[in-house]
């Protein structure tokens, strides 16, 4: 019987569930009880944010200024069963909590809807393929929902771990689960896969090639983000560009050098908060030439 302490905690984790549930206050960290990576996970990314960021309230405050009244995406009602892939209504209570687990998972009933299959565990879920679709992200993100492409395989890689990992038994090893980080704009990683650099001298002419590598949507996907290709000599640039490369493009550059310089490098730059940080960026691509 060395399970017991498993099943005890387990039965307490659950009692814990109910009772909060019956209280009608139940929260994320509800949630994080047996989801604790995932939790941990949502935490950092700007789903959890969307409220609270200061870009957001700063929105906030100009459109209550002009009147507007703003879209359910930042503080939204629970998505199952009515707004699956569709704009959500807002929500009035705890709009600090951003888009969070109950919003995208659960209905009145506390069922937990998503692509996996339908069984008690111990919650009921429902099985709904719409989660593994662009058509899920496109409710909020409405310029996706016809993309045809996947936003979960870049935006919700597969990740070590199962996707509970509360007391329980049973547990299988090399589980993995979505990635609830929504890496993005902040993953050097994803970055560097986004575009290629391609550069070519001829005596004091430069000819810049960048290609996109992303077929889903334009990059940098948001105009609060900025892209510059910029070619450096000596200390400072001597030529950049600021670009924004629809889904698979190209953009060509021609630069005219200064006579007889030796030696320089093109960076081609990523800038993920270009009004507050405006020298903080990520060097994607870096070729030097002689
Ligand atoms: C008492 C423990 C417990 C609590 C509390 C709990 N869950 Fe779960 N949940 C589980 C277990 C166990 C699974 C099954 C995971 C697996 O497949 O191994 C699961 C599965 C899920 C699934 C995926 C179903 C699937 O197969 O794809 C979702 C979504 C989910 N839970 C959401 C939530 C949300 C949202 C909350 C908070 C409101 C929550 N859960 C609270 C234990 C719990
Ligand atoms: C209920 C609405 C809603 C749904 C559904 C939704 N999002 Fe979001 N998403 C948001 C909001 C709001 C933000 C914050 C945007 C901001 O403030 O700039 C955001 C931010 C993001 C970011 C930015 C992360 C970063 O680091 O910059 C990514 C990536 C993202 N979402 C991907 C997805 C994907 C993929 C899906 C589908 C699996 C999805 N979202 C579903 C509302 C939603
Ligand atoms: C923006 C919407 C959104 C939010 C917020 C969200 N999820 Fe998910 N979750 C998804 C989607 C979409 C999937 C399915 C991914 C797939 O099928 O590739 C998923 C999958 C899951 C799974 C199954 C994982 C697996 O890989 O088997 C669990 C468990 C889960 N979520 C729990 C949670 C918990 C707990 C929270 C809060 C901490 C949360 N989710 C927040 C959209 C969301
Ligand atoms: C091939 C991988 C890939 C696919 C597929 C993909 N994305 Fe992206 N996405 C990226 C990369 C890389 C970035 C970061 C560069 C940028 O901001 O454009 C990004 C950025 C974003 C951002 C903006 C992040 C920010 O804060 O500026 C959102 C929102 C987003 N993606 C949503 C989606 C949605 C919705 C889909 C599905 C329709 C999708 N993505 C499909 C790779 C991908």
């Amino acid at each position: 019987m060395n399970n017991l302490p498993g099943i005890l905690a387990a039965s307490l984790a659950l009692l814990l569930f109910i009772s909060s549930s019956a209280a009608e206050e139940i929260s994320e960290g509800d949630c994080a009880a047996c989801h604790a990576a995932i939790s941990g996970e949502w935490r950092s990314s700007l789903h959890a944010a969307a409220y609270s960021s200061p870009a957001f309230q700063q929105k906030l405050k100009e459109s209550a200024a002009a009147g507007n009244s703003s879209c359910g995406c930042h503080t939204p009602a629970a998505l199952p069963p009515g707004y699956l892939g569709r704009e959500p209504a807002a929500r009035a209570e705890a709009p600090e909590r951003g888009v969070d687990c109950l919003a995208c998972h659960m209905d009145s009933s506390l069922t937990a809807w998503s692509s996996g299959e339908e069984r008690y565990v111990p919650h009921w879920t429902r099985q709904e393929k719409i989660y593994s679709s662009a058509a899920f992200c496109g409710g909020c993100h409405v310029w996706g929902r016809d993309s045809g492409y996947d936003c979960q395989t870049c935006h919700m890689p597969r990740v070590e771990g199962g996707p509970d990992d509360g007391p329980r038994i049973g547990r299988t090893a090399g589980a993995m689960h979505a990635s609830h980080r929504w890496v993005g704009s902040r993953d050097p990683e994803l970055l560097s896969g986004a575009a290629e650099l391609e550069v070519l001298r001829h005596g004091d002419s430069l000819q810049v090639t960048v290609s996109s590598l992303l077929s889903a949507h334009y990059f940098p996907q948001t105009r609060h983000r900025l892209l510059k290709v910029a070619a450096l000599a000596g200390g400072g640039p001597i030529w950049e560009s600021d670009l924004r490369l629809a889904p698979d493009s190209t953009a060509k550059f021609s630069v005219a050098l200064p006579e007889n310089l030796p030696g320089l490098r093109v960076e081609l730059r990523f800038y993920p908060v270009p009004e507050v940080q405006t020298d903080s960026f990520y060097v994607i691509r870096r070729q030097a030439i002689e």
